[in-house]
């Protein structure tokens, strides 16, 4: 169980099966410290499964997920429960959007602050000064990261009635509440236009050196791909393809016929 020095996660001979289909191959993937990589592949590739095993969601059928925690530890995630996952140092967002659409935007913040407390759940039920203390600093901390994206004006506001783009941007300003060593952004363009795409780009360059995070994202717009991430890796029906720089990857005939495959079925 390693990893190098300037490596914050290694997934090592990742497989899963869903009844016969290995929806992930012996995968393997590492990520450095405050890089941005992207994860691509034609749909039903396996990335999201790929995410699921990371994050635990999915219990992988052989392999390791290696990650260094923001305790500074190197552990082994394979087999620990998603919200002790948190607690390390790894957040992610979902494919679709997962926002309580009930509650305020600043609420839906603090949703995910919740690993973070150090205060009893009883101290805090009985409002107790230190709780009181720690609840209004993370309050502060949640509208310092809304005010970095923008979303000031909005963090009162019940989250149910506000736009998809801006529901995305609300995801991903509940994963920096934790503080994490690596974020995983399943597709955080989907549904955005061109301007809003073109603005998450600076948003996410701008929160990795911010927050100095690594970001591992999944995504189809090749433009937010090749303008943004360092590096990039392929994978197709389950199995590595290829990985390098935006450029290599572009111009990698594997990856080319990947997506053209894909083409010609959608035809
Ligand atoms: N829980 C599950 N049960 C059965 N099959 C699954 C499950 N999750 C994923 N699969 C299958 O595994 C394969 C990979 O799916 P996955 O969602 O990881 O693809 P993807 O690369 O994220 O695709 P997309 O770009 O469309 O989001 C698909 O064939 C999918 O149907
Ligand atoms: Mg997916």
């Amino acid at each position: 169980m390693q990893l190098n020095d300037d490596e914050v996660l290694r997934v090592n001979n990742l497989s899963i099966s869903f009844g016969g289909l290995k929806a992930v191959d012996n995968f393997s993937l590492a990520i450095r410290k405050k890089e941005i990589f992207g994860l691509i592949g034609p749909n039903g590739a396996g990335k999201t499964t790929v995410f699921n095993c990371i994050t635990q969601f999915y219990r992988p059928n052989a392999g390791e997920v290696i990650f260094r925690t923001k305790q500074g530890d190197v552990v082994n995630l394979v087999g620990r429960k998603v919200h002790t996952i948190i607690r390390l140092g790894l957040v992610r967002t979902f494919q679709n959007v997962e926002i309580i659409r009930e509650i305020s935007v600043l609420d839906n913040l603090l949703v995910g602050a919740h690993a973070e407390y150090k205060t009893s759940p009883l101290s805090q039920i009985l409002r107790l000064p230190a709780a009181r203390r720690e609840e209004r600093l993370m309050r502060q901390k949640a509208a310092d990261i809304l005010a970095i994206l923008g979303l000031s004006e909005l963090q009162d506001v019940p989250a149910g009635g506000l736009s998809y783009g801006v529901l995305k941007k609300i995801e991903l300003a509940r994963t920096l509440i934790s503080g994490p060593v690596l974020i995983i952004l399943d597709e955080p363009a989907a549904g955005l236009d061109d301007t809003e795409t073109l603005q998450l780009s600076a948003i996410i360059k701008d929160l990795r050196d911010r927050f100095d995070c690594a970001i591992l994202l999944v995504e189809h717009d090749m433009r937010l791909v090749m303008g943004i991430c360092d590096r990039v890796c392929a994978i197709s029906f389950g199995k590595f393809l290829a990985s390098g720089t935006p450029e290599e990857i572009q111009n990698n005939p594997a990856v080319q016929e990947a997506y053209l495959g894909e083409e010609e079925k959608n035809v």
